[in-house]
């Protein structure tokens, strides 16, 4: 794996944008897999910034999202497909219909799950797949368990996200307790993967995934597995390095 340190948030979050701007300009028809949350909103700033600047130009880039919270509409505020529409889509010119992100309201989630995943192998698989991590070294909503799990599907979230997540509803009650989350099948099989971290809260996170044993208890420890990763991090996500 590849560490790139960044001295806070900013920083990383240039960095990040410097990484997927170049990946599409040396492939426009890039298959990029995205995140939500915290940690890409800045890098995704950044890429709105070299689209209107810098004519970075996404037209024909095909994208995929990891996750969506089951039972969330897409227009409701806290969907990952509104997230992804107001901190990115709509300012930049990718094209509606090669946009991605999973049905949160799919009644046969198992399905859908396997729709998603034929989905992904149909548009070749993806080209740069990025991910935050959570505090508890999940990775898309792969969450710690007994085992590494293969298929997008639906899962159940566990207490420590509910309660991180919270901070995006008006109460912790209101968080979804599952979500549609692409499996570490897709995840892998992007050709680069491109991972973020910043501040303190998770610095175990990444030491576990760095240094520690491959795990289903870190889900993000299989990226050690993995040919092509790069971790951007600030200093503070890097303090528990050795
Ligand atoms: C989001 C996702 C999650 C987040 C992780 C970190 O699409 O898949 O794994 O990347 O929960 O979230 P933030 O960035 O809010 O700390």
């Amino acid at each position: 794996m590849i560490i790139i340190q960044a001295k806070d948030y900013d920083e990383m979050s240039r960095k990040a944008a410097l990484f997927i701007a170049g990946q599409v300009l040396l492939k426009p028809t890039s298959v990029l897999g995205l995140a939500t949350g915290s940690t890409p909103v800045g890098t995704y700033k950044e890429l709105i910034r070299f689209h209107k600047e810098d004519g970075v130009c996404f037209q024909q880039v095909r994208s995929v999202n990891l996750d969506e919270y089951y039972g969330l509409p897409a227009s409701h505020e806290q969907s990952y497909r509104h997230f992804m529409q107001v901190n990115l889509f709509d300012h930049i010119d990718i094209l509606p219909g090669n946009t991605h992100v999973p049905d949160g309201l799919t009644r046969d989630p198992q399905a859908y799950g396997k729709e998603y995943d034929e989905m992904i192998a149909s548009l070749g698989g993806i080209d740069l797949q990025l991910l935050g991590i959570g505090s508890n070294g999940h990775i898309a909503f792969n969450e710690p368990g007994r085992y590494f799990t293969a298929p997008t599907r639906l899962v159940d979230l566990n207490k420590n996200t509910i309660g991180d997540n919270a901070r995006f509803f008006e109460s912790e009650d209101e968080v979804p307790r599952q979500a549609i989350s692409m499996g570490m099948k897709s995840i892998l099989g992007a050709k680069r993967i491109l991972i973020l971290a910043s501040s303190a809260n998770k610095a175990e996170a990444v030491r576990d995934m760095l240094e520690g044993p491959i795990d289903p208890m870190v889900p993000a420890s299989i990226l050690q597995l993995h040919p092509n990763v790069t971790l951007v991090a600030d200093y503070a996500a890097l303090s528990l390095i050795s």
